[in-house]
């Protein structure tokens, strides 16, 4: 046997875990109608087939009505969900995997215009920021209504065949009534920290008494919110201590922080460019100071740190969740010997951010994570094999390339820059975003390791390409910055791209103009204003920088705001022109009526990406498809077979920002659809 600490089982209660990592709950917004369907399943058990000991599904799975699904959370109040909950146990306990839910109520932190438009409940009048919902203070039967919900839906759990049942006490109701800066109830309910404890107690006697002790119960809670006047270290360590004392629960799930504003669930979850574990060692606080069994999460992305985390003691199971999202095979590879293949989290929150906007959780570089049903995870080697050529080592190209390369082909990629990863590699100049050259290097060496054939510093042409006689080309060239977007002045303007790049000294007044909404905007902003510019961002949108989003903003306004930069919203650069050595920046607005000036030595324009396709417009008289995909074959997963040039001697496609500018993601996305059935 193993004597790698984090292969070691471990005994919680009754339940043998099978080794030490898990996946903490978190909700990926993949319920249809509320229930865990084929979407949610698929995931699910692609972890538990990847080795996990424990998947803690369902993020925050509403117990009562008056907690609207705000992310599209599971609906455990409903009886119908029981059967689907004993397909996904099912299949998880067939892989040799533990699974719990975690169940909630929001309290405030959800929205009334959501579900049945029930209104907002919380122990005091005061709003979350983030949902913005102004609740009703509880009332007694509120409070009994809750506790009763609670007991249901963890019977319901146990039907289903759950081991085991989480509550998502941090920031949410529970936690609502513990915070001094939440509960403001007289009577039983508020005031000293024994009643204020009272609520999450009463749950948990209510779910004990339903569901016996051969089912476990934990909590993930915080245990210092680091907010003044909240509940602080001191009083978190007694909240743990009476939590165990209980006798009512069998762990301690821990959280450091608050999740009420964007910057507070940041700092919770911390994404790239900020510290890895953060709160490990104060994880360790709580079991040090409790002797009870302890979990925790919060960017342990690698192994080694998760390894460091068990072989000290810190923590008795640790969470690797993003790190799981990326990579459901983690544990597989670990005992394979093979570390090195792990696709790393990069701690982009792609996956975060989505759900924050309605939409599914998917990872930023694996885009079959959420599209089990359709896309593999290990991709199946082709029946024949076949010549593939690529032109662009980007994130689409290599991910073309890889993929191809696993499913036996003979792959060749040309690349004009002396080194792969395109816009990534443009990205990663951010101090702070360097994380992101992580999904440029675990394919390069995945390649590497295939045999596929790198030409770097190749311009290559239609000859190039038909030398190497393909059976298929796949131009992944990306795009350049697009900046022609004003009436009057366009070549006295700079791209986003100059300025990250390095190739155009920043100027010490500038305008960033961004209506392209996403990184590179605020990338340049910053690295201006880091030289000593002073700079305003302005955009015709209602707010700036939408593609960025919630939680990547964070760094990005920690920064800007004490660089003072200034934000302007609803306004439309129109034109530029050239007064001395200064340029006339003339403004308008989409609304109409307006018509103003800015004087600045430079102007940065964010604008996109137009294609570089010109070899593909080459390539495609001598292809056998003149480059057309059937949208419908791609989609349902099945080969490309246009035929529309009896003469063509390869087939000819196109990925990622050669198409149009979009994102690295979607540029994965096409890769993988495309070459996992070529
Ligand atoms: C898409 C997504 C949804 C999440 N939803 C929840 C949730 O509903 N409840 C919860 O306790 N944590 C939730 N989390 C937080 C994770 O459980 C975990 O604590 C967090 O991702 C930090 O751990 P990691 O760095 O290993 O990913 C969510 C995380 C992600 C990525
Ligand atoms: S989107 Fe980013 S943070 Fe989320 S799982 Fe993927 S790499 Fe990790």
């Amino acid at each position: 046997m193993s004597n790698d600490p984090l292969l070691q089982p471990y005994q919680l209660k009754h339940l043998t875990l099978r080794n030490r990592i898990i996946v903490t709950s978190h909700e990926p917004a993949y319920p249809e109608d509320g229930m865990p369907k084929g979407r949610y399943r698929a995931y699910t058990v692609e972890r538990a087939k990847g080795g996990v000991a424990m998947t803690m599904t369902a993020g925050s799975a509403a117990v009562s009505k008056d907690s609207p699904p705000v992310f599209n959370n599971l609906l455990a109040y409903k009886d119908e969900i029981v059967p689907w909950i004993r397909e996904m146990t099912d299949a998880v306990h067939e892989e040799g995997a533990a699974i719990m839910i975690q169940l909630t109520h929001l309290g405030r932190r959800t929205r009334w215009d959501k579900g049945d438009w029930l209104p907002v409940v919380a122990p005091s009048h005061h709003r979350e920021a983030a949902h913005r919902a102004f609740p009703k203070k509880l009332e007694d039967w509120d409070i009994a209504r809750i506790i009763k919900d609670f007991a249901d839906a963890a019977e319901r759990m146990k039907a289903g065949g759950m081991d085991g049942v989480e509550l998502e006490a941090y920031g949410h109701l529970i936690d609502q009534f513990n915070s001094p800066l939440t509960n403001e109830l007289d009577g039983p309910y508020g005031g000293s920290l024994d009643n204020r404890l009272r609520f999450c107690l009463d749950v948990f006697k209510a779910m004990r008494e339903r569901v016996g002790d051969d089912f476990i119960l934990g909590v993930r809670y915080t245990a210092d919110e680091c907010l003044p006047g909240g509940t602080g270290k001191a009083e978190g360590l007694e909240i743990s201590r009476r939590l165990k004392e209980s006798g009512l629960i069998d762990y301690l799930n821990v959280i450091r922080g608050h999740i009420d504003t964007d910057p507070g669930l940041t700092d919770v979850i911390p994404i790239q460019g900020m510290a890895s574990a953060p709160h490990l060692d104060f994880a360790g606080d709580v079991r040090a100071a409790t002797k009870f069994p302890t979990f925790h999460a919060a960017k342990i992305q690698d192994v080694a740190t998760a390894r460091h985390a068990i072989a000290t003691g810190k923590v008795d199971m640790i969470g690797m969740t993003r790190a799981h999202m990326t990579d459901p095979h983690i544990l597989r590879k670990i005992i394979e010997k093979r570390e090195d293949d792990i696709r790393p989290c990069v701690g982009a929150n792609y996956c975060l951010d989505r759900i924050y906007q309605g939409g599914l959780a998917f990872c930023i570089h694996n885009a079959a994570t959420g599209r089990e049903e359709t896309m593999p995870h290990v991709i199946p080697k082709a029946e024949v094999r076949r010549k593939v050529v690529i032109v662009g080592a980007g994130p689409a190209g290599l991910e073309a390339a890889r993929v191809s390369a696993e499913r036996g082909h003979d792959v060749v990629i040309f690349e004009a820059a002396n080194n792969a990863g395109g816009q990534i590699r443009l990205t990663a100049q951010s101090e702070r975003r360097r994380e992101m050259i992580g999904i440029i290097d675990w394919r390069m060496s995945q390649c590497e390791k295939l045999g596929v054939t790198f030409h770097f510093n190749t311009w290559a042409d239609a000859e190039t390409i038909t030398a190497e006689k393909p059976d298929v080309v796949i131009i992944a060239t990306g795009g350049l910055p697009h900046t022609d977007v004003l009436s009057k002045g366009n070549e006295l303007v700079v791209s986003s791209w100059d300025i990250i790049s390095g190739d155009v000294k920043p100027g010490t007044n500038v305008l960033v103009y961004d209506d392209a909404g996403d990184h590179a905007g605020l990338q340049a902003a910053e690295f201006i204003a880091k030289a000593g510019g002073k700079v305003e961002i302005m955009t015709p949108d209602r707010s700036f920088a939408p593609e960025v989003m919630a939680m990547n903003l964070v760094p990005y306004m920690r920064s800007l705001q004490t660089l003072d930069t200034t934000f302007t919203v609803t306004y439309r650069l129109e034109a530029a022109e050239k007064s001395g050595n200064q340029i006339i920046a003339h403004v308008g607005s989409d609304y109409g009526g307006v018509s103003r000036q800015r004087t600045v030595d430079q102007i940065v324009v964010n604008h996109g990406t137009i294609p570089l396709d010109d070899l593909y417009f080459e390539l495609k008289p001598g292809s056998s498809n003149l480059g057309e995909v059937s949208y419908n074959d791609l989609v349902a997963g099945a080969p490309q077979t246009v035929q529309r040039n009896p003469d063509g001697t390869y087939q000819l496609f196109r990925i990622g920002d050669a198409v149009a500018a979009r994102n690295t993601h979607a540029a994965i996305y096409d890769a993988l659809r495309l070459a996992k059935d070529l």
